[in-house]
Protein backbone atom coordinates (compact mmCIF):
# COMPACT_ATOMS: atom_id res chain seq x y z
CA UNK A 1 0.00 0.00 0.00
CA UNK A 2 1.40 3.53 -0.86
CA UNK A 3 1.51 6.16 1.99
CA UNK A 4 -0.42 9.11 1.82
CA UNK A 5 2.67 11.32 2.40
CA UNK A 6 1.35 14.71 4.34
CA UNK A 7 3.17 18.48 4.29
CA UNK A 8 2.20 19.78 7.58
CA UNK A 9 2.49 23.72 7.79
CA UNK A 10 1.78 25.15 10.66
CA UNK A 11 2.70 23.50 14.17
CA UNK A 12 0.74 25.82 16.39
CA UNK A 13 -2.27 25.23 18.30
CA UNK A 14 -4.21 23.30 15.30
CA UNK A 15 -1.17 21.64 13.64
CA UNK A 16 0.11 19.86 16.52
CA UNK A 17 -3.30 18.38 17.36
CA UNK A 18 -3.33 17.35 14.28
CA UNK A 19 0.05 15.97 14.31
CA UNK A 20 -1.05 14.33 17.66
CA UNK A 21 -3.45 11.61 15.95
CA UNK A 22 -0.91 11.42 13.03
CA UNK A 23 2.08 10.03 15.42
CA UNK A 24 0.28 8.49 18.10
CA UNK A 25 -2.79 6.92 16.58
CA UNK A 26 -1.27 5.37 13.11
CA UNK A 27 -3.62 2.59 13.00
CA UNK A 28 -6.34 4.62 13.47
CA UNK A 29 -5.36 6.47 10.38
CA UNK A 30 -4.50 3.73 8.23
CA UNK A 31 -7.43 1.94 9.22
CA UNK A 32 -9.84 4.79 8.06
CA UNK A 33 -7.75 6.06 5.17
CA UNK A 34 -7.45 2.38 3.68
CA UNK A 35 -3.49 3.05 3.92
CA UNK A 36 -0.62 4.89 6.37
CA UNK A 37 -0.95 8.19 6.94
CA UNK A 38 2.90 9.69 6.97
CA UNK A 39 4.06 12.70 8.37
CA UNK A 40 7.07 13.53 5.94
CA UNK A 41 7.55 17.98 6.52
CA UNK A 42 6.63 19.71 8.68
CA UNK A 43 7.28 23.57 8.20
CA UNK A 44 7.36 26.10 11.28
CA UNK A 45 8.24 29.93 11.49
CA UNK A 46 10.72 29.72 14.51
CA UNK A 47 12.51 26.15 14.46
CA UNK A 48 13.65 27.04 18.09
CA UNK A 49 10.64 27.13 19.82
CA UNK A 50 9.35 24.28 22.27
CA UNK A 51 6.54 22.18 20.75
CA UNK A 52 4.06 20.06 22.53
CA UNK A 53 4.42 16.96 20.15
CA UNK A 54 7.17 15.29 19.45
CA UNK A 55 8.43 14.71 16.19
CA UNK A 56 11.93 14.15 14.82
CA UNK A 57 13.84 17.54 13.88
CA UNK A 58 14.78 16.18 10.53
CA UNK A 59 10.79 16.47 9.71
CA UNK A 60 10.68 20.29 10.77
CA UNK A 61 11.96 23.39 7.95
CA UNK A 62 11.29 26.93 8.36
CA UNK A 63 10.28 27.05 4.40
CA UNK A 64 6.49 26.24 4.24
CA UNK A 65 6.83 26.52 0.23
CA UNK A 66 9.76 23.66 0.08
CA UNK A 67 7.12 21.80 1.66
CA UNK A 68 4.02 23.13 -0.22
CA UNK A 69 5.91 21.76 -3.40
CA UNK A 70 8.13 18.73 -1.84
CA UNK A 71 8.22 15.82 -3.99
CA UNK A 72 7.47 13.21 -0.92
CA UNK A 73 4.41 15.19 -0.03
CA UNK A 74 1.19 14.62 -1.50
CA UNK A 75 -0.82 16.39 0.12
CA UNK A 76 -0.80 19.66 1.95
CA UNK A 77 -2.29 21.30 5.43
CA UNK A 78 -2.18 24.54 5.28
CA UNK A 79 -2.35 25.38 9.40
CA UNK A 80 -0.85 28.92 9.64
CA UNK A 81 -3.71 30.85 9.23
CA UNK A 82 -3.80 34.71 7.43
CA UNK A 83 -3.15 35.74 3.97
CA UNK A 84 0.65 35.48 2.91
CA UNK A 85 2.41 33.29 2.81
CA UNK A 86 -0.51 30.88 3.25
CA UNK A 87 -1.78 31.79 -0.49
CA UNK A 88 1.71 31.04 -1.79
CA UNK A 89 1.48 27.67 -0.01
CA UNK A 90 -2.00 27.06 -1.11
CA UNK A 91 -1.15 28.28 -5.13
CA UNK A 92 2.36 26.42 -4.78
CA UNK A 93 0.70 23.07 -3.79
CA UNK A 94 -2.03 23.22 -6.75
CA UNK A 95 0.41 23.66 -9.00
CA UNK A 96 2.57 21.12 -7.70
CA UNK A 97 -0.35 18.62 -8.18
CA UNK A 98 -1.18 18.53 -4.58
CA UNK A 99 -4.52 18.61 -2.13
CA UNK A 100 -5.08 20.64 -0.16
CA UNK A 101 -6.53 20.83 3.84
CA UNK A 102 -7.17 24.24 5.07
CA UNK A 103 -8.76 25.88 8.44
CA UNK A 104 -8.20 28.94 7.02
CA UNK A 105 -11.32 31.26 6.80
CA UNK A 106 -9.34 34.52 6.20
CA UNK A 107 -7.91 33.23 3.32
CA UNK A 108 -10.45 31.56 1.42
CA UNK A 109 -13.41 34.24 2.08
CA UNK A 110 -10.37 37.03 0.29
CA UNK A 111 -9.36 34.63 -2.27
CA UNK A 112 -11.34 31.71 -2.60
CA UNK A 113 -13.20 32.47 -5.67
CA UNK A 114 -8.98 32.23 -7.44
CA UNK A 115 -8.18 29.33 -5.19
CA UNK A 116 -10.92 27.13 -5.79
CA UNK A 117 -11.02 27.80 -9.56
CA UNK A 118 -7.31 27.15 -9.62
CA UNK A 119 -7.55 23.93 -7.91
CA UNK A 120 -10.53 23.32 -10.87
CA UNK A 121 -8.27 23.91 -13.10
CA UNK A 122 -5.61 21.51 -12.06
CA UNK A 123 -8.06 18.59 -11.28
CA UNK A 124 -7.12 19.27 -7.62
CA UNK A 125 -8.92 19.75 -4.42
CA UNK A 126 -9.65 22.37 -1.10
CA UNK A 127 -10.92 20.80 2.03
CA UNK A 128 -11.94 23.22 4.02
CA UNK A 129 -13.91 21.78 6.74
CA UNK A 130 -12.22 23.40 9.64
CA UNK A 131 -12.59 26.77 8.32
CA UNK A 132 -16.70 26.87 9.80
CA UNK A 133 -17.38 25.75 13.31
CA UNK A 134 -14.40 23.85 14.55
CA UNK A 135 -15.59 20.44 14.54
CA UNK A 136 -19.01 20.73 13.40
CA UNK A 137 -19.10 19.08 10.05
CA UNK A 138 -21.01 21.46 8.55
CA UNK A 139 -19.30 21.41 4.94
CA UNK A 140 -20.05 17.76 5.06
CA UNK A 141 -23.67 18.29 5.63
CA UNK A 142 -24.52 21.27 3.57
CA UNK A 143 -22.06 19.25 0.83
CA UNK A 144 -23.44 15.57 0.86
CA UNK A 145 -26.11 15.02 3.55
CA UNK A 146 -27.79 17.97 2.56
CA UNK A 147 -27.80 17.87 -0.98
CA UNK A 148 -31.02 17.24 -2.35
CA UNK A 149 -32.43 20.49 -0.11
CA UNK A 150 -32.73 24.09 -1.18
CA UNK A 151 -31.31 25.73 2.01
CA UNK A 152 -33.41 28.29 3.12
CA UNK A 153 -32.16 29.43 6.18
CA UNK A 154 -29.20 29.85 8.35
CA UNK A 155 -28.34 31.39 11.97
CA UNK A 156 -25.50 29.99 13.54
CA UNK A 157 -23.14 30.90 15.90
CA UNK A 158 -19.75 30.93 14.60
CA UNK A 159 -16.86 32.03 16.92
CA UNK A 160 -16.09 30.27 19.65
CA UNK A 161 -14.18 33.29 21.49
CA UNK A 162 -16.89 35.18 21.20
CA UNK A 163 -19.20 32.72 22.69
CA UNK A 164 -16.91 31.51 25.57
CA UNK A 165 -16.62 35.47 26.55
CA UNK A 166 -20.10 36.25 26.65
CA UNK A 167 -20.34 32.91 28.54
CA UNK A 168 -17.52 33.91 30.97
CA UNK A 169 -18.84 37.64 31.75
CA UNK A 170 -22.12 36.69 32.00
CA UNK A 171 -22.29 33.20 34.48
CA UNK A 172 -18.86 33.61 36.24
CA UNK A 173 -18.86 37.86 36.55
CA UNK A 174 -15.25 37.62 34.74
CA UNK A 175 -14.06 41.07 33.15
CA UNK A 176 -14.01 41.21 29.44
CA UNK A 177 -10.18 41.63 29.16
CA UNK A 178 -9.76 38.13 31.04
CA UNK A 179 -11.99 36.29 29.39
CA UNK A 180 -10.51 37.60 25.84
CA UNK A 181 -6.96 36.30 27.74
CA UNK A 182 -8.21 33.37 28.72
CA UNK A 183 -9.91 32.58 25.42
CA UNK A 184 -6.29 32.80 23.87
CA UNK A 185 -4.50 30.99 26.60
CA UNK A 186 -7.07 28.15 25.84
CA UNK A 187 -6.07 28.54 21.96
CA UNK A 188 -9.70 29.67 20.84
CA UNK A 189 -8.54 32.71 19.49
CA UNK A 190 -7.24 34.05 16.27
CA UNK A 191 -3.47 35.36 16.35
CA UNK A 192 -4.99 38.33 16.24
CA UNK A 193 -8.21 38.02 18.74
CA UNK A 194 -9.34 41.66 17.25
CA UNK A 195 -11.04 39.13 14.20
CA UNK A 196 -12.63 37.61 16.99
CA UNK A 197 -14.57 40.02 18.91
CA UNK A 198 -14.91 42.59 16.18
CA UNK A 199 -16.91 40.17 14.02
CA UNK A 200 -14.96 39.52 11.75
CA UNK A 201 -14.53 36.28 11.67
CA UNK A 202 -17.75 34.82 12.38
CA UNK A 203 -18.70 37.21 8.90
CA UNK A 204 -16.09 35.18 6.87
CA UNK A 205 -17.38 31.87 8.37
CA UNK A 206 -21.09 33.34 6.82
CA UNK A 207 -19.36 34.38 3.53
CA UNK A 208 -18.52 30.39 3.04
CA UNK A 209 -21.31 29.16 4.90
CA UNK A 210 -23.62 31.54 2.27
CA UNK A 211 -21.64 30.12 -1.02
CA UNK A 212 -21.61 26.60 0.22
CA UNK A 213 -25.98 26.59 0.78
CA UNK A 214 -26.72 29.36 -2.05
CA UNK A 215 -24.25 29.66 -4.31
CA UNK A 216 -23.79 33.35 -3.64
CA UNK A 217 -20.43 34.89 -3.01
CA UNK A 218 -20.72 37.88 -1.03
CA UNK A 219 -17.92 39.59 1.59
CA UNK A 220 -18.34 40.68 4.52
CA UNK A 221 -18.52 44.35 3.49
CA UNK A 222 -22.17 43.30 1.97
CA UNK A 223 -24.38 43.12 5.19
CA UNK A 224 -24.37 44.83 8.70
CA UNK A 225 -21.26 43.39 10.82
CA UNK A 226 -20.81 43.99 14.57
CA UNK A 227 -18.63 42.53 17.32
CA UNK A 228 -19.13 41.81 20.88
CA UNK A 229 -16.41 44.48 21.56
CA UNK A 230 -18.99 47.14 21.98
CA UNK A 231 -21.29 45.20 24.15
CA UNK A 232 -21.58 45.82 27.83
CA UNK A 233 -22.23 43.52 30.76
CA UNK A 234 -25.88 45.71 31.64
CA UNK A 235 -26.84 44.29 28.35
CA UNK A 236 -26.60 40.84 28.95
CA UNK A 237 -28.19 41.57 32.23
CA UNK A 238 -31.29 43.20 30.92
CA UNK A 239 -31.53 40.85 28.27
CA UNK A 240 -31.52 38.38 30.54
CA UNK A 241 -34.02 39.39 32.63
CA UNK A 242 -36.46 39.99 30.11
CA UNK A 243 -36.14 36.63 28.74
CA UNK A 244 -33.46 36.15 26.19
CA UNK A 245 -29.87 35.46 25.73
CA UNK A 246 -27.02 37.48 23.67
CA UNK A 247 -25.41 35.44 20.93
CA UNK A 248 -22.81 37.08 18.41
CA UNK A 249 -25.79 35.84 15.94
CA UNK A 250 -24.58 35.26 11.90
CA UNK A 251 -27.64 34.97 9.87
CA UNK A 252 -28.30 34.35 6.32
CA UNK A 253 -32.19 33.58 5.31
CA UNK A 254 -33.90 33.56 1.88
CA UNK A 255 -37.16 36.11 1.80
CA UNK A 256 -38.80 36.52 -1.56
CA UNK A 257 -35.82 35.45 -3.69
CA UNK A 258 -33.11 38.00 -1.80
CA UNK A 259 -30.65 36.78 1.06
CA UNK A 260 -31.05 38.51 4.23
CA UNK A 261 -27.44 38.83 5.87
CA UNK A 262 -26.30 40.16 8.94
CA UNK A 263 -23.33 39.42 11.70
CA UNK A 264 -24.27 40.79 14.81
CA UNK A 265 -24.63 40.46 18.72
CA UNK A 266 -28.63 39.56 19.38
CA UNK A 267 -30.92 39.03 21.54
CA UNK A 268 -32.22 35.28 21.37
CA UNK A 269 -35.12 33.90 23.59
CA UNK A 270 -33.73 31.19 25.81
CA UNK A 271 -35.91 28.80 25.05
CA UNK A 272 -34.28 28.57 21.54
CA UNK A 273 -31.40 25.72 21.39
CA UNK A 274 -29.21 28.56 19.61
CA UNK A 275 -29.90 30.68 23.21
CA UNK A 276 -28.43 27.71 25.05
CA UNK A 277 -25.21 27.37 23.56
CA UNK A 278 -22.38 28.01 25.97
CA UNK A 279 -18.56 28.62 26.13
CA UNK A 280 -16.88 28.02 22.92
CA UNK A 281 -19.44 25.88 21.29
CA UNK A 282 -20.85 26.74 18.29
CA UNK A 283 -24.22 26.28 16.52
CA UNK A 284 -25.59 26.00 12.66
CA UNK A 285 -29.78 26.10 12.91
CA UNK A 286 -30.38 25.12 9.45
CA UNK A 287 -33.47 24.89 7.34
CA UNK A 288 -33.91 22.33 4.42
CA UNK A 289 -37.34 22.58 1.86
CA UNK A 290 -37.45 19.21 2.43
CA UNK A 291 -35.50 18.22 5.86
CA UNK A 292 -37.23 21.09 7.78
CA UNK A 293 -35.35 22.78 10.48
CA UNK A 294 -31.20 21.26 11.76
CA UNK A 295 -29.08 22.08 14.89
CA UNK A 296 -25.82 21.32 14.43
CA UNK A 297 -23.93 21.60 17.59
CA UNK A 298 -20.30 21.26 18.98
CA UNK A 299 -17.21 22.50 19.97
CA UNK A 300 -15.97 25.77 16.89
CA UNK A 301 -12.76 26.22 18.54
CA UNK A 302 -9.69 25.16 20.26
CA UNK A 303 -6.81 22.29 19.24
CA UNK A 304 -8.49 18.77 18.97
CA UNK A 305 -11.87 19.71 18.32
CA UNK A 306 -10.44 21.84 15.30
CA UNK A 307 -7.85 19.02 14.31
CA UNK A 308 -10.83 16.40 14.24
CA UNK A 309 -12.32 18.12 11.29
CA UNK A 310 -8.89 18.61 9.62
CA UNK A 311 -8.31 14.82 9.87
CA UNK A 312 -11.63 14.02 8.55
CA UNK A 313 -10.64 16.13 5.26
CA UNK A 314 -7.54 14.31 5.04
CA UNK A 315 -9.01 11.10 5.47
CA UNK A 316 -11.45 11.99 2.54
CA UNK A 317 -8.26 13.20 0.35
CA UNK A 318 -6.96 9.67 1.06
CA UNK A 319 -10.25 7.69 -0.10
CA UNK A 320 -10.79 10.23 -3.02
CA UNK A 321 -14.29 11.46 -1.23
CA UNK A 322 -12.23 15.26 -0.87
CA UNK A 323 -12.34 15.65 -4.34
CA UNK A 324 -15.88 14.34 -5.45
CA UNK A 325 -17.27 16.90 -2.61
CA UNK A 326 -15.09 19.52 -3.82
CA UNK A 327 -16.30 18.83 -7.16
CA UNK A 328 -20.10 18.88 -6.25
CA UNK A 329 -20.23 21.97 -3.62
CA UNK A 330 -22.49 24.84 -5.14
CA UNK A 331 -19.81 26.97 -4.82
CA UNK A 332 -20.64 29.86 -6.99
CA UNK A 333 -23.33 29.93 -10.16
CA UNK A 334 -24.29 33.30 -11.78
CA UNK A 335 -27.25 31.60 -13.08
CA UNK A 336 -28.57 30.50 -9.68
CA UNK A 337 -26.55 33.22 -6.96
CA UNK A 338 -29.24 34.99 -4.74
CA UNK A 339 -28.80 38.48 -4.20
CA UNK A 340 -27.92 40.04 -1.01
CA UNK A 341 -31.17 42.12 0.24
CA UNK A 342 -30.00 46.16 1.37
CA UNK A 343 -29.62 46.49 5.10
CA UNK A 344 -32.39 49.29 5.22
CA UNK A 345 -34.71 46.61 3.88
CA UNK A 346 -33.98 43.79 7.15
CA UNK A 347 -37.00 43.69 9.19
CA UNK A 348 -37.11 42.57 12.56
CA UNK A 349 -37.14 43.59 16.49
CA UNK A 350 -35.11 45.45 17.97
CA UNK A 351 -33.31 46.07 22.20
CA UNK A 352 -32.13 49.74 22.99
CA UNK A 353 -30.79 50.79 25.89
CA UNK A 354 -30.40 54.35 26.20
CA UNK A 355 -28.22 55.98 29.39
CA UNK A 356 -31.03 58.95 30.02
CA UNK A 357 -31.23 62.06 32.29
CA UNK A 358 -33.90 61.48 34.79
CA UNK A 359 -36.63 64.43 34.53
CA UNK A 360 -39.23 65.19 32.74
CA UNK A 361 -40.46 64.64 28.98
CA UNK A 362 -37.40 62.20 28.59
CA UNK A 363 -39.09 59.13 27.57
CA UNK A 364 -42.00 61.43 25.59
CA UNK A 365 -38.74 62.85 23.31
CA UNK A 366 -37.19 59.22 22.87
CA UNK A 367 -40.71 57.19 21.90
CA UNK A 368 -41.84 60.21 20.36
CA UNK A 369 -38.83 60.07 17.77
CA UNK A 370 -39.37 56.42 17.47
CA UNK A 371 -43.47 57.15 16.83
CA UNK A 372 -42.59 59.45 14.02
CA UNK A 373 -40.21 56.93 12.36
CA UNK A 374 -43.27 54.49 12.70
CA UNK A 375 -41.56 52.42 15.44
CA UNK A 376 -43.66 50.61 17.36
CA UNK A 377 -43.11 49.75 20.86
CA UNK A 378 -43.29 46.86 22.57
CA UNK A 379 -42.47 47.35 25.75
CA UNK A 380 -40.54 49.91 28.19
CA UNK A 381 -38.35 49.54 31.25
CA UNK A 382 -36.93 52.72 33.28
CA UNK A 383 -35.04 50.93 36.22
CA UNK A 384 -34.86 53.65 39.91
CA UNK A 385 -32.14 55.81 40.27
CA UNK A 386 -31.21 55.90 44.06
CA UNK A 387 -34.00 59.59 45.30
CA UNK A 388 -31.81 62.57 45.03
CA UNK A 389 -31.37 64.80 47.47
CA UNK A 390 -33.38 68.35 46.81
CA UNK A 391 -30.36 70.06 47.11
CA UNK A 392 -28.32 68.86 44.92
CA UNK A 393 -27.69 70.84 41.95
CA UNK A 394 -25.65 68.60 40.43
CA UNK A 395 -28.15 67.71 37.91
CA UNK A 396 -30.45 65.05 36.98
CA UNK A 397 -29.19 61.26 37.48
CA UNK A 398 -28.39 59.24 34.72
CA UNK A 399 -30.68 56.34 34.49
CA UNK A 400 -30.90 53.49 31.86
CA UNK A 401 -33.98 53.37 29.88
CA UNK A 402 -34.64 50.11 28.33
CA UNK A 403 -36.63 49.64 24.85
CA UNK A 404 -38.06 46.99 23.08
CA UNK A 405 -39.64 47.33 19.59
CA UNK A 406 -41.48 45.61 17.66
CA UNK A 407 -40.69 44.80 14.08
CA UNK A 408 -39.67 47.53 11.70
CA UNK A 409 -37.34 48.26 8.71
CA UNK A 410 -33.13 48.43 9.94
CA UNK A 411 -33.83 51.69 7.43
CA UNK A 412 -36.06 53.40 9.57
CA UNK A 413 -34.06 52.23 12.64
CA UNK A 414 -31.19 54.31 11.48
CA UNK A 415 -33.32 57.09 10.71
CA UNK A 416 -34.27 57.62 13.81
CA UNK A 417 -31.29 56.65 15.58
CA UNK A 418 -29.75 59.86 13.92
CA UNK A 419 -32.16 61.85 15.67
CA UNK A 420 -31.97 60.17 18.99
CA UNK A 421 -27.97 61.19 18.74
CA UNK A 422 -28.81 64.25 18.81
CA UNK A 423 -31.12 64.68 21.95
CA UNK A 424 -29.33 66.17 24.76
CA UNK A 425 -30.95 63.72 27.05
CA UNK A 426 -29.34 60.90 25.53
CA UNK A 427 -25.83 60.28 26.84
CA UNK A 428 -23.15 57.89 24.69
CA UNK A 429 -22.83 55.77 24.14
CA UNK A 430 -26.19 54.14 23.59
CA UNK A 431 -27.04 50.30 22.78
CA UNK A 432 -29.52 49.17 19.90
CA UNK A 433 -29.41 45.25 18.84
CA UNK A 434 -31.90 43.19 16.71
CA UNK A 435 -33.56 40.05 18.22
CA UNK A 436 -34.38 37.10 16.92
CA UNK A 437 -37.82 35.96 18.72
P1 LIG B 1 -1.33 29.34 15.66
O1 LIG B 1 -1.47 28.63 16.95
O2 LIG B 1 -0.96 30.77 15.66
O3 LIG B 1 -0.30 28.51 14.76
C1 LIG B 1 0.20 28.99 13.55
C2 LIG B 1 1.35 28.10 13.13
O4 LIG B 1 1.79 28.55 11.84
C3 LIG B 1 2.55 28.18 14.06
O5 LIG B 1 3.09 26.90 14.23
C4 LIG B 1 3.54 29.07 13.32
O6 LIG B 1 4.90 28.74 13.56
C5 LIG B 1 3.22 28.71 11.88
N1 LIG B 1 3.57 29.80 10.97
C6 LIG B 1 3.10 31.05 10.95
N2 LIG B 1 3.66 31.75 9.94
C7 LIG B 1 4.51 30.91 9.33
C8 LIG B 1 5.41 31.03 8.25
N3 LIG B 1 5.55 32.17 7.58
N4 LIG B 1 6.14 29.94 7.88
C9 LIG B 1 6.03 28.78 8.56
N5 LIG B 1 5.18 28.59 9.59
C10 LIG B 1 4.46 29.65 9.97
O7 LIG B 1 -2.70 29.25 14.84
P2 LIG B 1 -3.88 28.18 14.99
O8 LIG B 1 -4.80 28.61 16.08
O9 LIG B 1 -3.34 26.81 14.99
O10 LIG B 1 -4.68 28.45 13.63
C11 LIG B 1 -4.24 27.95 12.40
C12 LIG B 1 -5.36 28.10 11.38
O11 LIG B 1 -6.50 27.40 11.82
C13 LIG B 1 -5.85 29.55 11.17
O12 LIG B 1 -6.22 29.72 9.83
C14 LIG B 1 -7.08 29.65 12.06
O13 LIG B 1 -7.99 30.61 11.64
C15 LIG B 1 -7.64 28.26 11.88
N6 LIG B 1 -8.51 27.79 12.93
C16 LIG B 1 -8.10 27.84 14.23
C17 LIG B 1 -8.94 27.34 15.21
C18 LIG B 1 -8.55 27.38 16.65
O14 LIG B 1 -9.38 27.03 17.50
N7 LIG B 1 -7.34 27.77 17.00
C19 LIG B 1 -10.16 26.79 14.87
C20 LIG B 1 -10.55 26.74 13.52
C21 LIG B 1 -9.72 27.24 12.56
P3 LIG B 1 5.56 28.89 15.01
O15 LIG B 1 4.89 27.86 15.88
O16 LIG B 1 7.00 28.62 14.80
O17 LIG B 1 5.26 30.28 15.45
N1 LIG C 1 -10.98 31.98 16.55
C1 LIG C 1 -11.98 31.11 16.06
C2 LIG C 1 -13.15 31.07 17.04
C3 LIG C 1 -11.41 29.73 15.86
O1 LIG C 1 -12.99 31.53 18.17
O2 LIG C 1 -14.21 30.58 16.67
C4 LIG C 1 -12.36 28.82 15.14
O3 LIG C 1 -12.48 29.19 13.81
Amino acid sequence: MQPLRVGLIGLGTVGSGVAKVLTESPQRMTHRAGRPVELTRVAVRDLKKRRDVKLPSDLLTDDPLAVAGASDVDVVLELIGGQSPAKEVVLTALEAGKDVVTANKALLCAEGAGLFSKAREVGRCIAFEAAIAGGIPIVHVLGQAMAGNQVTAIEAILNGTSNFILTEMLQRGESYDSAVREAQELGYAEADPAMDVDGTDAAQKLCLLTQLAFGTRVTPEAFPQQGIDTLDLADLQYANELGYAVKLLATAKLIDGKLEMHTQPTLIRHNRPLAQVDGAYNMVALTGDAVGPMWLSGQGAGQMPTASAVLSDLIDVAIGRAQSTFNRLDLWDERTAVPVQPAEDIYRRYYFRFPVEDRPHVIADITGILGNHSISLASVIQHEAPEVDDTDTSGAPIVPLVIMTHRSHEGKIRAASDELNKLACVRQPWVCMPVSD
